[in-house]
C-alpha cells in the first residue's frame, strides 16, 4: 500500500495541478511546528518566483482545491505562503486499518527485487571475540533484515579471517608444547585423528600466550610466520591441524552468535578464497592489469580525481603471498560465480575504509565483477568507553564479548528483580532478553559511522532513549491486550475508531509514520532512524496510556477502539525490534 506521504502529496500535487501549478512544487513533510500543524506544504513558496506571485496567494489557490479532501480535516495558509495540514481523524483511521490488514503492515517490497551480499561480523578464528566484532554483528544483522524485509533476496556471510598468522602462531606453539604429535612427524602418511589436541579453552590460551612470546622472540616469530607460509602451501600435517582450529572455533563462534541472535547464510572464510586466487592472477597478469613494483605484484587503482594518494591494490608479495586484498578480490570472484549479486555490502570498521576504496576499484577495474554491481562499504565507528577511548575491561586488556554480555546481563538481572514481578529463573531468562536489547538498541540508536559511548548505566535503564524502554512499552501493551482478554475480550479483528482526543490522534500519527520510515530506513541503510522512530512511538503511547482509561473505558465500542490502536502499534513496534535484531519478553 502507499505510504501516508505519498497518498497526501498525491493529494497535494492534484490541488496544485488544478489550480494551475506544477505539481513539483506538492512537496508534503512532516510539519516542523507540531504545535501548529501536523504535515506542511512549503511549495508555494519555491514557486513565488517562477509564477511572479504572492507564495501567500499561490497558496490559498491551492488550499481552495484541498477543501473537500478526504485526507485533511484542516488546511491553513499561513503567512508568507506555508500550507498547514491536520489529518482527518476518519482517514487516519482507516489507513491504520488498512495497515493492520495488509502483508507487513503495508509496507511494499521492491519492484525489482536484488540479490544483496552482506559481509559481516567478521571474526578471526581462534582470536577471542572482542567488541570491535560486536558492532559489525549488530549492524549488518540489521541491515540484512531491513533489506529483507523489502522483498530482496538477502545473504549474509561471516566472512571468516581463517587464514592468517594467528594460524602459524597457534602451530608453533602446539609444536613447542607437543613435538611428539604426529602432525609433526613429516614421515607419516596415516589418517590424522579425528578429535583435536586442544579444547576451546586451551585454544583460546595458546594463541594470546603464542602471540605475545612472539613479540619478544624474533627466531619464534620466523618459526610462525613460515608455518603459516607451509599451511598455506598444502603442508599436510598443518593443514589437519588448522581443520581441528576451524571445528572447535566454529562450534564455539555459532554459540556466542546464537546468543547474539545473530545468524549467518554463508559461514565462507578468507580460506575458501584461496583456490581462486591463481586464476584471477593469471588474469590480472594476461589483462596487462598488474604490474610489477619491487618483486611486489600490484594493480594501480589511483584515480585522476583522487585529491589523496590511494596506493596501488597489493596482489602478492615479493615471496608470493597473497594478502588482504588478494583475498577479498578472490572473494569477489567467488561471490560472483556462485551468486552473480547486485550488490554487496561490507559491514566493516571505518578505519579500513581506504582497504575497501582500493578492493572495489580494482575489482571494476579488471571486470572481476561487472560494472553496475554496487560495492558498499558500511563503515562503522568505534565503540568508547566513559573516557573517550576503545572499550577496554577495568583492568585496561581487551574486552571480551561474552563477558561484555555478561555484565550488562548481570545488571538487568539486579534491575529485574529489584521490580520484584518475575521468578528468579524466569528473571534469568528475561535479563538476557532485554540485555540484548540493551547492547543492541545502545549501538544501532547511533548512526553506524559515528564512534560513540558504551554506557552501561545508560543503556539498562528503563528509562529514556534506550531498549530497555522500548520493551516495557511493548510489554506494557502485552499487558493490557493480555487484562482484556481476560475480561473476555478478543483483540484481534476490532478497528481503530476515528479518534477523539489529542492524545490518541498522537498516538495514531506516529504509528502511521511507519511506512514512510522504512522507506527511507532501507534507502539509506539507516537502522538507527528505527530507533530514532521506535523511541517517538513509544513515548505518544506512554503519553496516551497515562491519559486514558483504556480498560476501564465504559464505551465498549470505543474501548475496543483503543484495543485495536494498541494492538497495531504492538505490531509496530514488534516488527521494528525485529528487523533491529532482538524480541520483547512476556513481562519484565
Ligand atoms: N577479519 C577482519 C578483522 O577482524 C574483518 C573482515 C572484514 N571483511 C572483509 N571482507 N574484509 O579485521
Amino acid at each position: 500500500m502507499k505510504t501516508l506521504l505519498e497518498m497526501i502529496t498525491a493529494e497535494m500535487q492534484d490541488a496544485f495541478r488544478k489550480a494551475g501549478y506544477e505539481e513539483e512544487l506538492a512537496k508534503v513533510t512532516l510539519s516542523n511546528r507540531p504545535d501548529l500543524c501536523e504535515y506542511q506544504c512549503n511549495g508555494a513558496m519555491a514557486g513565488a518566483k517562477k509564477y511572479k506571485k504572492a507564495p501567500f496567494m499561490i497558496a490559498e489557490d491551492v488550499a481552495g482545491y484541498l477543501k473537500d479532501s478526504r485526507c485533511f480535516e484542516t488546511v491553513d495558509v499561513v503567512k508568507p505562503g506555508f500550507i498547514n495540514l491536520k489529518l482527518s481523524p476518519v482517514f487516519a483511521a482507516e489507513y491504520l486499518n488498512e495497515m493492520a490488514g495488509a502483508d507487513r503492515l503495508g509496507v511494499e517490497e521492491v519492484k525489482n527485487p536484488k540479490t544483496i551480499i552482506i559481509d559481516y561480523g567478521g571474526p578471526n578464528v581462534a582470536k577471542p571475540l572482542h567488541v570491535g566484532h560486536l558492532r559489525s554483528a549488530i549492524i549488518g544483522e540489521s541491515v540484512k533484515r531491513i533489506a529483507r524485509f523489502k522483498g530482496n533476496k538477502v545473504i549474509g556471510d561471516i566472512h571468516l579471517g581463517d587464514w592468517g598468522y594467528q594460524m602459524g602462531l597457534i602451530i608453533t606453539e602446539l609444536r613447542k608444547r607437543s613435538p611428539e604429535l604426529v602432525y609433526f612427524d613429516d614421515s607419516y602418511e596415516g589418517e590424522y585423528p579425528e578429535e583435536a589436541p586442544f579444547t576451546i579453552g586451551e585454544l583460546e590460551e595458546i594463541y594470546p600466550t603464542a602471540s605475545a612470546y612472539a613479540k619478544e622472540h624474533e627466531d619464534y616469530r620466523e618459526e610462525a610466520l613460515h608455518a603459516t607460509y607451509l599451511l598455506q602451501n598444502g603442508h599436510r600435517g598443518y593443514r589437519a591441524i588448522w581443520n581441528h582450529i576451524m571445528h572447535v572455533s566454529v562450534e564455539d563462534l555459532k554459540k556466542n552468535y546464537r546468543k547474539l541472535n545473530v545468524e549467518f547464510d554463508l559461514w565462507k572464510g578468507e580460506a575458501d578464497a584461496q583456490k581462486y586466487i591463481p586464476d584471477m592472477v593469471q588474469m590480472l597478469k594476461d589483462k596487462g592489469y598488474a604490474r610489477y613494483d619491487e618483486g611486489a605484484l600490484v594493480v594501480d587503482v589511483q584515480e585522476e580525481t583522487d585529491n589523496k594518494e590511494v596506493p596501488p591494490c597489493m596482489i602478492l608479495k615479493s615471496d608470493g603471498a597473497a594478502l588482504y586484498d588478494t583475498t577479498d578480490l578472490a572473494t569477489l570472484v567467488q561471490r560472483e560465480e556462485d551468486y552473480h549479486p547486485d550488490e554487496v555490502i561490507y559491514v566493516v570498521d571505518k578505519r579500513q575504509e581506504l582497504h575497501f576504496i582500493q578492493v572495489f576499484r580494482c575489482a571494476k577495474k579488471t571486470g572481476i565483477v561487472p560494472r553496475d554491481t554496487e560495492l558498499k562499504f558500511l563503515g562503522f565507528g568505534t565503540m568508547n568507553g566513559k573516557d573517550g577511548k576503545p572499550f577496554k575491561t577495568r583492568e585496561g586488556g581487551v574486552m571480551r564479548l561474552e563477558n561484555l554480555i555478561r555484565e550488562i546481563d548481570e545488571e538487568m538481572y539486579r534491575k529485574i528483580m529489584d521490580n520484584r514481578t518475575v521468578e528468579e529463573e524466569e528473571a534469568k531468562r528475561t535479563a538476557e532478553t532485554v540485555g540484548l536489547a540493551a547492547i543492541k538498541y545502545g549501538d544501532l540508536s547511533n548512526q553506524a559511522s559515528k564512534d560513540y559511548i558504551f554506557d552501561v548505566d545508560r543503556f539498562t535503564s528503563f528509562e529514556g532513549n534506550t531498549g530497555p524502554y522500548i520493551l516495557y512499552t511493548i510489554v506494557r501493551i502485552k499487558s493490557i491486550l493480555n487484562k482484556y482478554r481476560e475480561n473476555g475480550g478478543a483483540p484481534e479483528g476490532l478497528h481503530v475508531l476515528p479518534a477523539e482526543d489529542q492524545y490518541e490522534k498522537a498516538l495514531m500519527l506516529q504509528t502511521l509514520r511507519f511506512n514512510d520510515v522504512m522507506e527511507t530506513v532501507y534507502e539509506e541503510t539507516a537502522p538507527h532512524k528505527i530507533c530514532a522512530y521506535i523511541y517517538e512511538l513509544a513515548n505518544e503511547f506512554n503519553k496516551f496510556y497515562h491519559e486514558t482509561k483504556i480498560l476501564a473505558e465504559e464505551d465498549e465500542t470505543k474501548k475496543s477502539g483503543y484495543i485495536a490502536l494498541l494492538s497495531l502499534t504492538k505490531r509496530v513496534l514488534e516488527t521494528c525490534i525485529d528487523l533491529l535484531g532482538f524480541e520483547a519478553p512476556e513481562r519484565m
